[in-house]
């Protein structure tokens, strides 16, 4: 967990097309500046804090995921957001 994270490398892999679409009229989570914009209420949702968890279960989405994956949100977060 020392390795500096960063959204190309480390992020923006996480999201799927169905995420990405799924989003698309709220902010686009291809997008560096959007992620980084709305990284605090993606951070709550992906653990399922003030609304529905995020992606949701099948069928309509791949979540809600694994710890590891969400500690590495975080760790973006935490990194100061890198690009
Ligand atoms: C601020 C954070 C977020 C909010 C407030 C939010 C909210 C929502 C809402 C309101 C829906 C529609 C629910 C419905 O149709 O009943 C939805 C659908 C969905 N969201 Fe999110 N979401 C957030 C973040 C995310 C993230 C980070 C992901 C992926 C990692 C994600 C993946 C999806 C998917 C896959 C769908 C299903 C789209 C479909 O039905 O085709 N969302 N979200």
């Amino acid at each position: 967990m020392t390795k500096t994270t960063s959204f190309q490398g480390d992020i923006r892999p996480l999201f799927t097309e169905r995420d990405i679409q799924g989003m698309s009229k709220a902010f686009n989570l291809a997008n560096y500046d959007d992620v980084k914009k709305h990284a605090g209420a993606i951070y709550d949702r992906i653990r399922g804090i003030g609304g529905a968890v995020m992606p949701p279960p099948p069928p309509r989405g791949e979540g809600p995921w694994q710890q590891s994956r969400i500690e590495l949100f975080a760790k973006w977060m935490a990194d100061g957001f890198q690009p």
